[in-house]
């Protein structure tokens, strides 16, 4: 989600005469676009501003702004802590950037904006992929109303509301006449789209909308709320050709307490009746999930059973996360704090055991026929090429640099953890390596 915000950041500026440089030293604006979502991105956020504050002491004319849910929870507060910054934009405010640059440029005063709007008019920003990528970000929904229970991103992001379908539709026809090929439509409940618009606005029409658009070849889609997956959606999958076979389905825990204490609304075995349906509907179809450890209150005996879970699922893709105090949130008021040693050792168990699945999960593709998007020259070898199957992983493999941006079959010679190595297939023949 930030990183499309940022590309939306860009977009705009690129329309206001600023054109982007990776050299911070002659940069005449820095933005920094910061997530608040657990306490490490936010530390992240405030080392980085220090360092520029060596900038600015240099250079006076540098003008310095920070946007996103940091900049949303503490508005007009961080500029005692950092002097240096000259502007302030929060979740809602991104379409009001060259207006604010355009008042510090006059009045040479900062400038705040984390008014939360109820129409969000930067999800419309519309926004090609960084370096020339054919596969783009497309924002169909902002905010949640779920108030899972440790999370800031109702507070910070503010109420869900759903783009009109059209405006996604214009969005994803203007990618495709600039060469996408592939769309990620985003969210944080993309499931539960269109219930702001109307009754019979949803995910699934949406989907079999964005199906018939020619030149779409992909499609993918993140994050899905396992409460909201509905048995419409789960038929999409082998009904939209271009739906690729993939679900992030975050989880964050396999004990029936402490979902309930996170107020995740589902329980351990709504959840499996889930993964269930969706293998029975696409059997190829990779799972990749979230988890938090160390949530308040979770016994040896409820993280035995996250563990468990994770073995009858056997994600392909665990992102694991130790729980992190929020500002605001209801879980900041429970008891029973996990001691950090022991969120870190269950972190550590279960990232080992994630390992073994990814592995396993990897292994079971050898030999098999693939799809990739070619995304380029890997960055590990300059000989070979890389993509994505349809199942998200990373394939690398030996190729000649005119199949970047096309569709290529390849076989799976050999499963690694972290990639797969592929072998070119043309003309029905596998090409020795
Ligand atoms: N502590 C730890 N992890 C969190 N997440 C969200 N809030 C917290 C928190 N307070 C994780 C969840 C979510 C992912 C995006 O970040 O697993 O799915
Ligand atoms: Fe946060 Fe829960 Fe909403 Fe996801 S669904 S953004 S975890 S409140």
């Amino acid at each position: 989600m930030n990183v499309h915000d940022s590309e939306q950041i860009c977009a705009l500026l690129e329309g206001e005469e600023y054109e982007m440089t990776k050299d911070a030293q002659t940069a005449d604006l820095i933005i920094i676009n910061t997530c608040s979502i657990r306490e490490k991105a936010a530390q992240k956020a405030y080392s980085q501003l220090g360092r520029y504050r060596a900038l600015k002491q240099k250079n006076d004319s540098l003008i310095i702004g920070v946007g996103g849910c940091l900049a949303q929870e503490l508005g007009h507060t961080f500029y005692k802590k950092f002097p240096h910054v000259d502007f302030i934009f929060g979740t809602h405010n991104i379409n009001k950037l060259p207006e604010i640059l355009k008042k510090i440029e006059l009045y040479g005063e900062r400038v705040t904006e984390t008014d939360f709007r109820e129409s969000v008019k930067s999800i419309g920003i519309f926004a090609l992929p960084d370096n020339g990528s054919l596969s783009a970000f497309v924002t169909i929904m902002q905010g949640c109303n779920n108030f899972c229970s440790y999370c800031v991103v109702p507070y910070l992001r503010g109420r869900e509301e759903s783009r009109p379908l059209q405006d996604i539709i214009d969005e994803i026809h203007f990618l495709v006449d600039h060469g996408v090929k592939e769309v990620t439509l985003l969210g944080q409940n993309v499931n539960s789209y269109g219930h702001t618009i109307s009754e019979d606005t949803n995910f699934p029409s949406l989907l079999r909308k964005i199906g018939k658009i020619n030149g779409i070849e992909r499609i993918r889609f993140t994050t899905s709320h396992p409460k909201d997956l509905s048995e419409d959606l789960i038929r999409c999958y082998g009904e939209i050709a271009q739906l690729c076979e993939h679900i992030h389905l975050p989880v964050q825990s396999g004990a029936d307490r402490i979902l309930k204490k996170m107020n995740r609304k589902y329980t351990a075995k709504d959840y499996l009746n889930k993964v269930d349906r969706l293998r029975a509907q696409c059997p190829a179809i990779s799972i990749t999930s979230d988890v938090i450890v160390g949530f308040p209150g979770e016994t040896q005996e409820d993280f035995k059973s996250t563990l468990a879970l994770m073995d009858y699922v056997m994600f392909d893709n665990l992102f694991s996360f130790k729980y992190s105090e929020r500002k605001g949130t209801k879980a900041l008021k429970c008891d029973s704090k996990v001691p950090e040693p022991v969120k870190l050792e269950r972190l550590k168990l279960l990232q080992a055991k994630q390992e073994e699945h990814t592995f396993r999960r990897n292994k079971v593709l050898k030999g098999r026929i693939e799809e990739i998007l070619v995304e380029g020259i890997s960055k590990n070898c300059q000989n070979d090429l890389t993509g994505r199957t349809r199942s998200n992983k990373i394939a690398n493999f030996k190729g000649t640099t005119e199949l970047i941006g096309k569709m290529v079959p390849v076989v799976i010679k050999e499963p690694y953890l972290h990639s797969l190595r592929a072998e070119l297939i043309t003309e029905g023949e596998v090409q020795a390596c």
